[in-house]
C-alpha cells in the first residue's frame, strides 16, 4: 500500500530518509484487517489495554508478550508484520550469506576428498529460497498473533491526544482506537547520501539489495559497518569484485581492534578491497558494463572506480513520519529519534517507544528486550532498565563477529586496569576440522594485583560460527562473573567454544593448550 503523501511530509527528514518499501500488505486479513473493528469515523472508538503502532520486532514482540500477560492488544502495521528484520534486514541478509557459505564449502570440497562439478549459482533459486524462509517466518508471527487474539489492523497508525490512535487503511477506511497504553514502534529506514539516491538496480540500499536480479561482476559498498561488511562478504563469496569505501579511518567502528584486523585480513584473502578514511563525492551513471550499465563512483582525492552495483549502507534513520499528530506531547529529537527515558517512557503518561525509532542499538534482539521491558513497566512490575553497553552484537560476515561488553580500548578509556587474553582458531581442533581457522577469541578482564584476571569486562570473537558461540561470554559479562568462576566451567571437546574456555583459563595464570 503506498503511503499517502500527507504522511511523507512534516518532519524535515525527507531529504535524508528513503521511504520504506511499501509492498502490498499480505495475509493480515487472516488475523483481522480494519474490518476487525468499527471502521467509520463516527463510530465510538474501540478500546484496548494496549495499542502498538508498528509490527516489526519491537512492535510484534510487545504485542505477543503483552497478550501472553493477558492484555487485550491491537497492533497497527501498514506494511507487513515482521518489519525490517524479517522482510528487508536480518533474515534475508543471513539467508544470502548462507548461499555464500555454501559456495565456500563447495569451493573447498576437494580438500575433503569430495569431488564436485564446477559450481555455479542459480540466483533465482537463491532468491526463491530466501523468500520461502521469510514467508514461513512471517506466517509464524501472524499465527502467534492470531493464537493470542491480537487484533491486527492493516493501516497507518497516527497517535493523537489521550492515547487515541487513528488508523487509515488502504481504501480510505478509518478506525479509531484508544489504548490504556500505547507503544510506538515505527522502526527505521536506510539513510541515503545525496547523489546516491537508490534506483533499485545500479544504486541500492538494503531495501533493494535483496531483490537484485543477478550477482554483479563488480560492486562498491559505501559504508563499512555491520550491513556493509555483511553485503561485501556475501558479494565477494558469490564471485563479485568488491570495494568498500568507508569514511572513518577503519571499518566496523565499535569493534575491538584485534577483531577488525582479523576481519580485514580475511576480507583481503577474499579479494575485498577496503578503502578507509575516504569520502564519496558522487557517481556519473555512465558505465561500460553490458549495454552501458554500471557507473563511475568518485571518492577521496580525485579517485574514481567503475562498478556495476553501488550498495549504500551508511546507517539507518528513525522513521516517524505520519506517526504523531499535533500536540501529543511526544518529543522527536533533532536526529529524528523519539525521546525516551531508561524505561522507554516518552514522558507522556502511558506512552512508550521501542526499537529503531529510539536512540538505542538498532538490533532486533534489543527491540525484543525493550518490548518486554515496557510490558513489565506498564504492568507495574518495576523492571530494571536495559544495560545497552552489554547487549550482544552479532555481525554475520565471513568470518563472523560477535561480542558483548567492553573492547580493550573502551575498558581502558573507562579507567579499568585490564588484562587481556587472545586465542586463535588456528590452534582449535574443531576449526581445523572445519577448515575455517581464521579468527580469535579475546577476553578483557579487570587486572587483579597478582596480574591474573578478575571480573570479565568484555568478550570479543571473530571466526567460524561465533554468533552461535557468544552466549557463554554474554552471560559472563552480564553476570559480572570473574575469570576464576568461568574457568571452572567445562567446554565440550572438540568444539569451537573450547577457545572461549581456553581464553578464560589462561587469565587464571595457568593454561592447557594456550
Ligand atoms: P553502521 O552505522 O553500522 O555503519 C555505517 C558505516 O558507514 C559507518 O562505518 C560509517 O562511518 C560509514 N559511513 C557513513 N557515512 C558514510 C559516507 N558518506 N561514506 C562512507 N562511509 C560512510 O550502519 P549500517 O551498517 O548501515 O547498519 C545500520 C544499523 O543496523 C546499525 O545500527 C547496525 O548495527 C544494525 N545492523 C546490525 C546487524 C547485525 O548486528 N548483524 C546487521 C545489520 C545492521
Amino acid at each position: 500500500m503506498p503511503i499517502p503523501p500527507s504522511a511523507r511530509s512534516g518532519t524535515g527528514l525527507s531529504n535524508w530518509v528513503q521511504i520504506a518499501r511499501m509492498a502490498p500488505p499480505t495475509g493480515l486479513a487472516e488475523v483481522g484487517s480494519l474490518g476487525a473493528v468499527e471502521t467509520t469515523t463516527d463510530a465510538s472508538p474501540q478500546t484496548f489495554d494496549l495499542v502498538v503502532i508498528g509490527g516489526g520486532p519491537g512492535g510484534y514482540a510487545a504485542a505477543l508478550y503483552g497478550a501472553s500477560a493477558g492484555l487485550d492488544v491491537a497492533l497497527v502495521e501498514f506494511d507487513k508484520v515482521g518489519g525490517t528484520c524479517l522482510h528487508r534486514g536480518c533474515i534475508p541478509a543471513k539467508e544470502l550469506l548462507e548461499t555464500a557459505a555454501i559456495v565456500r564449502t563447495v569451493k573447498h570440497a576437494g580438500d575433503f576428498g569430495v569431488v564436485v562439478e564446477p559450481k555455479s549459482v542459480d540466483w533465482s533459486t537463491t532468491l526463491e529460497r530466501k523468500q520461502a524462509v521469510i514467508d514461513k517466518l512471517a506466517g509464524g508471527v501472524l499465527g502467534l498473533l492470531k493464537n493470542r487474539k491480537v487484533t491486527v489492523l492493516n493501516g497507518i497508525g497516527t497517535l493523537g491526544a489521550d492515547r487515541t490512535v487513528h488508523v487509515r487503511g488502504a481504501d480510505g477506511e478509518t478506525a479509531t482506537l484508544v489504548g490504556d497504553a500505547v507503544i510506538l514502534a515505527s522502526g527505521s529506514v536506510p539513510r541515503v547520501i545525496p547523489g546516491f539516491e537508490p534506483d533499485g538496480h545500479t544504486v541500492v540500499t538494503s531495501d533493494e539489495f535483496f531483490h537484485i536480479d543477478h550477482i554483479p561482476r563488480r560492486a562498491v559498498v559505501i559504508g563499512g559497518g555491520a550491513i556493509g561488511c555483511e553485503f561485501a562478504s556475501t558479494l565477494a563469496d558469490l564471485g563479485a569484485s568488491v570495494t568498500i569505501l568507508e569514511a572513518l579511518p577503519k571499518i566496523l567502528p565499535g569493534c575491538d581492534e584485534d577483531v577488525t584486523r582479523s576481519v580485514l585480513q580475511a576480507f583481503k584473502k577474499k579479494g575485498i578491497t577496503v578503502r578507509a578514511g575516504v569520502a564519496v563525492k558522487g557517481h556519473s551513471g555512465a558505465g561500460t558494463g553490458e549495454g552501458g550499465s554500471g557507473t563511475v563512483v568518485s571518492f577521496g582525492e580525485d579517485e574514481t572506480i567503475e562498478t556495476d552495483l553501488v550498495v549504500v549502507s551508511v546507517g539507518r534513520v528513525p522513521y516517524t513520519e505520519g506517526l504523531l499528530a499535533e500536540g501529543t506531547g511526544v518529543v522527536v529529537g533533532e536526529r529524528g529519534h523519539i525521546e525516551v527515558d531508561a524505561h522507554c517512557r516518552t514522558g507522556v503518561p502511558s506512552i512508550w517507544a521501542v526499537g529503531d525509532a529510539i536512540a538505542t542499538p538498532q538490533l532486533a534482539h534489543v527491540a525484543f528486550a525493550e518490548a518486554i521491558l515496557v510490558i513489565k513497566d506498564l504492568l507495574g512490575e518495576h523492571p530494571a532498565p536495559i544495560d545497552y553497553s552489554r547487549v550482544p552484537w552479532a555481525i554475520y560476515c565471513s568470518p563472523e563477529v560477535a561480542f558483548a561488553g567492553h573492547s580493550e580500548a573502551t575498558a581502558k578509556e573507562a579507567g579499568f586496569d585490564v588484562v587481556v587474553s587472545k586465542h586463535r582458531f588456528a590452534g582449535n581442533s574443531r576449526a581445523m576440522i572445519l577448515g575455517e581457522t581464521d579468527g580469535l577469541v579475546k577476553i578483557i578482564a579487570e587486572k587483579l594485583p597478582d596480574g591474573t584476571g578478575g571480573r570479565i569486562l568484555g568478550v570479543h570473537m571473530v571466526g567460524p560460527w561465533v554468533t552461535e558461540q557468544l552466549s557463554g561470554g554474554y552471560l559472563a559479562v552480564n553476570w559480572e562473573a570473574t575469570v576464576a568462576e568461568v574457568a571452572e566451567f567445562i567446554q565440550p571437546h572438540p568444539s569451537l567454544t573450547e577457545l572461549f574456555g581456553e581464553s578464560v583459563l589462561a587469565l587464571t595464570g595457568r593454561s592447557l593448550h594456550g
